[in-house]
């Protein structure tokens, strides 16, 4: 298939950015998004020009590094994949597609469709994480009984994989779902309650401090989450920062 491609093109932070038109030409519908910008970008490389800087790592859906706003959507138009899962077969010949990076004052962009979510990291840091006894004497995982229900919820809430497409679709630029999704992961669980009160304080004030806006309960992120993370994790946030409050 033949495309046309607009493309976010910006040097660095400073630069104001502009969409920036290409044509690529002979793309296989089972090719993913990423090699069809592979194509662009070894047709950009062999005249001579800029390629277009994008993140990619795993490309299976695992990292979450590859954050595109595709046609207006982040990670494009299918659902429950990443960018890296989405094939060309969701496009027609002659489709125009708009490919942007993800936008949100808390993910600066830092080149093209690069954006800095060091954000993201900085709230993990605060919090999510636990304290475990290395000295020898750690209690045997399977010491401790956990419901079906309740280690089913926090493995649910564990495959968040902090790709931002919650933020980037959210209008308020909300990162309220991933960190309800890294909060309840731990609050579900009894290995989480021995930091509970501090984390949920701890990472709602980093998340607030990284510039993130609130919740107004529109549900965009839930519908256009990879990983299908629920609205559900972000109304227990929501009842653990009250009861760590209190
Ligand atoms: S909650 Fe979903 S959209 Fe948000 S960072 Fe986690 S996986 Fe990505
Ligand atoms: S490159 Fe790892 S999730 Fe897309």
């Amino acid at each position: 298939m033949n495309l046309t491609l607009k493309i976010w093109r910006q040097k660095n932070a400073d630069d104001k950015g502009q969409l920036v038109d290409y044509k690529v030409t002979d793309i296989s519908e089972h090719m993913s998004f990423l090699e069809m910008m592979d194509v662009l970008n070894e047709q950009l490389i062999n005249k001579g020009e800029e390629p277009v800087a994008f993140d990619h790592d795993c490309r299976e859906g695992i990292c979450g590094m590859c954050s595109m706003y595709i046609n207006g959507e982040a990670h494009g138009p299918d659902r429950g994949i990443t960018t890296c899962q989405l094939h060309m077969r969701s496009f027609k010949d002659g489709d125009t597609i708009h490919i942007e990076p993800f936008r949100a004052t808390a993910f600066p962009v830092i080149k093209d469709l690069v954006v800095d979510r060091t954000s993201f990291d900085r709230i993990q840091q605060s919090g999510g994480y636990i304290s475990v006894n290395t000295s020898g004497n750690t209690q045997d995982a399977n010491a401790t009984p956990i419901s079906k229900i309740d280690a089913d919820k926090a493995m649910d809430a564990a495959t968040c994989i902090g790709c931002g497409a919650c933020v980037a679709t959210c209008k308020n630029s909300s990162a309220m779902l991933f960190v309800g999704a890294k909060v309840s992961q731990y609050a579900l669980l009894p290995q989480g309650q021995v930091e509970a009160t501090e984390r949920v304080l701890s990472m709602v004030q980093q998340m607030d401090d990284e510039g993130f806006g609130n919740c107004t309960n529109t549900g965009a992120c839930e519908v256009e989450c990879p990983k299908g993370i629920s609205l559900e994790n972000i109304a227990r946030m929501n009842r653990e920062f009250l009861k760590a409050s209190l």
